[in-house]
């Protein structure tokens, strides 16, 4: 290796380093979530999540998610916790799932289990999507619940609004773990608070 090479070697990562910095202290990236990716960008942020979900769920074992107990345990649930972005049969928009970006797949306008397989998608209501709004649910849910949630969603799929509505109000909303706030006992809490179907009044949501 020449000393010439080296020195425009040299010259060339500080060039491309210089500009990089720029970039970034003149805030030229705009992180507003009205500002779409480039299709690149989209393409590559949606390989690198999708090795990452594969890669990590793969030693999962998938419990048997057939038989309506799942379904029906875990639509109350649904209802508090994920139907706000990921709305549901006759909750058709939301500010959350308007505003978010990346918006949050409606479950019951595509079969999620043709995009992802049962043990990838318990690792994602698990463990949440880093920058994307998808929370981790694992911190206050049991395994066991997760799995419910995610046998509910794979039959959400042309589920008519009064379907959901029964099955949403026949279960109270519950967390294994504990509640909403420290001190909270671990089973049996349970709260109708923020529900969307059973509120009478939606305030401004329309
Ligand atoms: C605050 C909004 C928000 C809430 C609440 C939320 N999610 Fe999400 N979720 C998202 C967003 C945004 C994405 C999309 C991420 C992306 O496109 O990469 C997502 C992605 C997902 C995915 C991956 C879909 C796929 O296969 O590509 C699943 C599964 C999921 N959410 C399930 C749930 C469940 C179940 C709940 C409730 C327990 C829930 N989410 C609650 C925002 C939310």
């Amino acid at each position: 290796m020449s000393i010439k090479f080296i020195k425009l070697s040299f010259i060339g990562f500080v060039a491309i380093s210089s500009v990089a910095g720029l970039f970034i202290w003149l805030g030229v990236f705009n992180v507003a979530a009205t500002e779409k990716h480039w299709d690149a960008t989209t393409s590559l942020l949606e390989v690198i999540r999708d090795r990452s979900i594969s890669t990590r769920s793969r030693k999962l074992t998938v419990p048997d998610l057939t038989g309506s107990g799942r379904v029906a345990r875990a639509a109350p649930n649904y209802d508090a916790m994920c139907a706000q972005c990921h709305l549901a049969p006759g909750v058709e928009k939301s500010e959350l799932y308007e505003g978010l970006y990346p918006q949050p797949p409606v479950f019951y306008k595509r079969n999620q289990l043709s995009t992802r397989k049962p043990h990838e998608t318990f690792w994602v209501i698990k463990n949440g999507l880093k920058l994307t709004g998808m929370p981790a649910w694992g911190i206050y849910n049991s395994d066991e619940q997760i799995w419910d949630i995610v046998a509910f969603i794979s039959s959400l799929e042309n589920m008519t609004p009064e379907q959901y509505q029964k099955l949403a109000a026949a279960g109270e909303h519950e967390h294994a773990k504990g509640g909403h706030g420290k001190g909270e006992p671990a089973a049996g809490n349970s709260d109708k608070s923020h529900r969307l179907t059973s509120e009478p009044d939606k305030g401004h949501h329309k």
